[in-house]
């Protein structure tokens, strides 16, 4: 799957997290690409609210690691300031994916080796006008049937 979704503010981004957020599941892994200020963070900070976390993401932050309780917690790394996975981050990542968490990952390359084949992939780019982003949405048919209907 290959799926192209266009926001034209803020609250169109967080709106589209929402309602991924709100479709996935326990051991969910999504990648997020993108420079800096595509839209990332407001995304998750959707995604939460969909997830039915009550701690909103923010960004920037200086913690690579935050971890929103929730009926499914929602795990948030944000890898912008590590050059290369050293062993914690490793293994914090690892842990992570365990199952019970749906993990988000910012800035996903230095722990490229480390992540499922089945994760979303999303990246993010600008659009025609400064408000507008595109995002490109890629995963295997599960992700297909799960996302159906995203946007509607
Ligand atoms: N359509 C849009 N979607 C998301 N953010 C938008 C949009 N239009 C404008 N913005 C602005 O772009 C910025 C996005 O910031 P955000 O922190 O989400 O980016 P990020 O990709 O997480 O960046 P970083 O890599 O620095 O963490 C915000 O200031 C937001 O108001
Ligand atoms: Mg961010």
């Amino acid at each position: 799957m290959r799926s192209m979704i266009t926001t034209n503010s803020v609250e169109e981004t967080e709106t589209l997290g929402e309602r991924l957020g709100a479709r996935l599941f326990p051991g969910s892994v999504v990648t997020l690409e993108g420079d800096l200020g595509a839209g990332k963070t407001a995304l998750i900070r959707g995604v939460c609210r969909g997830a039915g976390c009550r701690v909103r993401a923010s960004s920037p932050t200086y913690a690579l690691m935050h971890l929103y309780e929730g009926p499914v917690p929602v795990c948030h790394f944000d890898l912008y300031r590590v050059a290369r996975a050293d062993e914690w981050v490793a293994m914090e990542v690892e842990e992570q994916m365990d199952g019970h968490n749906i993990v988000l990952i910012e800035w996903p390359g230095p722990v490229a080796e480390l992540l499922p084949a089945d994760r979303l992939g999303i990246t993010i780019a600008p659009g025609a006008h400064g408000e507008q982003r595109v995002f490109a949405l890629t995963g295997d048919s599960d992700w297909q049937r799960r996302l159906e209907g995203l946007t509607e």
